[in-house]
């Protein structure tokens, strides 16, 4: 895979459940090397993280790492430790279920992505034995498990008969104390190897140690791994096996708030750059593949985009678009896909996810593989899962976002798929859109704030849209929501009348989202919420509240009235104190079912 990648080369950038391990030749220190990495994979979660080495020195915190290195007064210099950023699922947010665990004597330190579905039966068998549980997480289990295994077998043994015994997903790394190896299993959370010189790193993925090495193995499903300073030994369910190191080619940009308060703003403000990086790479490096996916589109009998959260609005304008082109298209949430889904060698199933990593989409992608259907990946990490899962891919080269809340990504898959319609049947043109962004931000910046003072203490805010406004308008609800802590509806300006108009009275905040080709029905809604007493901002031309260049064509437009409603909800967040980086209970790579 001969694809670039956009990465981060710079100290500030902060580090859902994530997991970094060191074993290396040289001492190395705990805060400096370890943490480093570990901040990098911040965006996997930051309910609480912890570290441990193998002299059996460890240390927890709730909260996220800054916390973590704030408590921990004292550095530690190793030459094996293990380390965890947390998001939470069994067990609430404690510094008890923080990550690493140990069994009761402190023999042997875990940490672990993912989910043991069975962990009371698991639980209730070592309990049996004479195991004691501290802790209300699954993870307990596993530590245990491998500690009693490991009274009568190697740890590979051990290992290999917890994946038999063990339901669920997880990355797995552990040691034994005063070993200087690293133990690793894997399925379904992702997990790599990264090879340096006299050091080797575990980690759930590559970001981890690009600053270091770009020498890479993935582990697959039911895989695991010894490793030691000097080298590593992967085994399969039925013995070693051989694996080689592949070469990443990084391209390094710092990620860094330069003058913006939060990275959310910085990620808004550089798309411009983003799109006009994505449209060269769409003439250029990713014509060839752009055109091999619009064959099999051609070719196919019907489309499915899945997807979740951000990337379900951008894979349901997919869906729109390629409908409009006369192809059978359907955007349907990851997590939702079973039940919908005839999947054949005819179809084509695009997955749509910035990172890569998203276990809604992995699930669906592992079940339908059996039916031969050609997968199409959209990613904004190439090497991710998703990426190796697919036949084809398209990178979206946004550059790193560190902000959970996606704004350049979305933009970028937008332009992507606009990319894939226009190769279909000439009849879009792209090239003026960073421009045009750029335009926007400058000219709108008074009044989003203006409105985002009107809707701060409003507990509901309702944005309507038709047809390509339609996904956006649930964009900028879901914005409204994880930043803002707004109840937010987006919905179709048709269906209001069919019933949750009943919740608008006056002074209730209505968006409407309106563009030439929406414009008869969006007026008719807006009127009758205006009727009912409701506030009503446009975001369009001719609209009081916002300044729009005249003549957008609609993805010009659907990709300027979400920068609009991811500048309002980043204002009122703003307005009101609230951790706009990284809101409260979200991750950004939701990497369990
Ligand atoms: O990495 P993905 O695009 O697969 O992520 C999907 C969603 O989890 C993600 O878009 C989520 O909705 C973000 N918080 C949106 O801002």
């Amino acid at each position: 895979m001969g694809s670039r990648l956009l990465v981060e080369s710079h100290k500030e950038v902060e580090i859902v459940c994530g997991i970094v391990a060191i074993t290396s030749e040289k001492l190395f220190s705990v805060k400096k090397d370890l943490l480093f990495g570990l901040k990098k994979l911040e965006y996997r979660g930051y309910d609480s993280a912890g570290f441990a080495t193998t002299e059996g020195n460890y240390g927890k915190e709730v909260g996220d790492i800054d916390n973590l290195l704030r408590s921990t007064q004292k550095d530690f210099l190793t030459k094996t430790a293990i380390s965890h950023t947390r998001w939470a699922t069994h067990g609430g947010v404690t510094k008890q279920n923080a990550h690493p665990h140990f069994d009761a004597k402190k023999e042997v330190f875990l940490v672990h992505n993912g989910i043991i579905e069975n962990f009371l039966e698991l639980k209730a068998a070592l309990e049996a034995k004479g195991y004691i549980f501290r802790t209300e997480t699954d993870t307990e289990v596993i530590v245990n498990f491998l500690h009693d295994r490991m009274k009568t077998s190697k740890p590979i043994d051990a290992m290999r008969d917890f994946m038999k015994a063990a339901k669920g997903t997880y990355a797995v790394v552990f040691f034994k104390t005063g070993s200087d190896k690293l133990y690793a299993m894997k399925k379904d959370s992702p997990l790599c190897l990264g090879v340096s010189k006299g050091r080797v790193f575990v980690a759930s993925d590559i970001y981890a140690f690009s600053h270091e090495t770009d020498r890479v193995i993935f582990f697959e499903d039911y895989e695991m791994a010894e490793v030691s300073p000097q080298g590593f030994q992967f085994f399969g369910m039925s013995g070693p096996m051989k694996k080689e190191p592949v070469q990443i080619q990084w391209e390094r940009e710092p990620v860094i708030k330069k003058h913006f308060d939060h990275f959310m703003l910085k990620e808004i403000c550089e798309q411009p750059a983003a799109v006009e990086r994505l449209l060269h790479s769409l003439k250029t490096t990713q014509a060839k593949r752009m055109g091999e996916i619009a064959d099999m589109v051609r070719g196919c009998k019907r489309i499915f985009f899945l997807a979740c959260g951000t990337s379900y609005h951008a894979a349901l304008i997919g869906s729109y678009l390629l409908s409009r082109l006369g192809f059978e298209a359907h955007a349907v949430i990851a997590s939702e896909f079973e039940d919908f889904s005839i999947i054949d060698k005819d179809t084509v199933v695009f997955a749509v996810s910035q990172s890569g990593e998203t276990m809604d989409v992995i699930t669906v992608l592992k079940d339908i593989k059996r039916f031969n259907p050609k997968i199409i990946a959209i990613v904004n990490y190439p090497y991710s899962s998703v990426h190796r899962m697919a036949d084809n891919y398209i990178e979206i080269m946004a550059g790193q976002e560190i902000c959970v809340a996606a704004t350049k990504t979305f933009t970028n898959t937008l332009v992507a798929i606009y990319e894939l319609a226009r190769v279909l049947r000439n009849h879009i043109v792209l090239d003026r859109i960073p421009s045009i962004i750029e335009e926007v931000i400058s000219e709108n910046e008074s009044n989003v704030k203006r409105l985002a003072k009107k809707l701060k203490d409003k507990h509901d805010i309702f944005v309507l849209g038709h047809r390509v406004s339609y996904p956006i308008a649930r964009e900028i609800a879901l914005k409204l929501k994880e930043i803002s802590y707004v109840h937010a509806e987006g919905m179709m300006a048709g269906e209001l009348k069919h019933g949750t108009i009943a919740l608008i009275e006056p002074g209730v905040p209505v968006i409407g989202l309106v563009h030439e080709s929406n414009r008869d029905r969006m007026d008719s809604a807006l009127r009758e919420v205006q009727a009912r007493g409701a506030d009503v901002y446009k975001i369009g031309n001719h609209s009081k509240d916002f300044m729009l260049p005249d003549g957008l064509n609609e993805e010009e437009y659907s990709i300027v009235s979400t920068i609009i409603g991811h500048l309002l909800a980043y204002h009122i967040a703003k307005l009101n104190g609230l951790p706009i980086d990284k809101p409260r209970n979200l991750a950004k790579s939701v990497t369990v079912k």
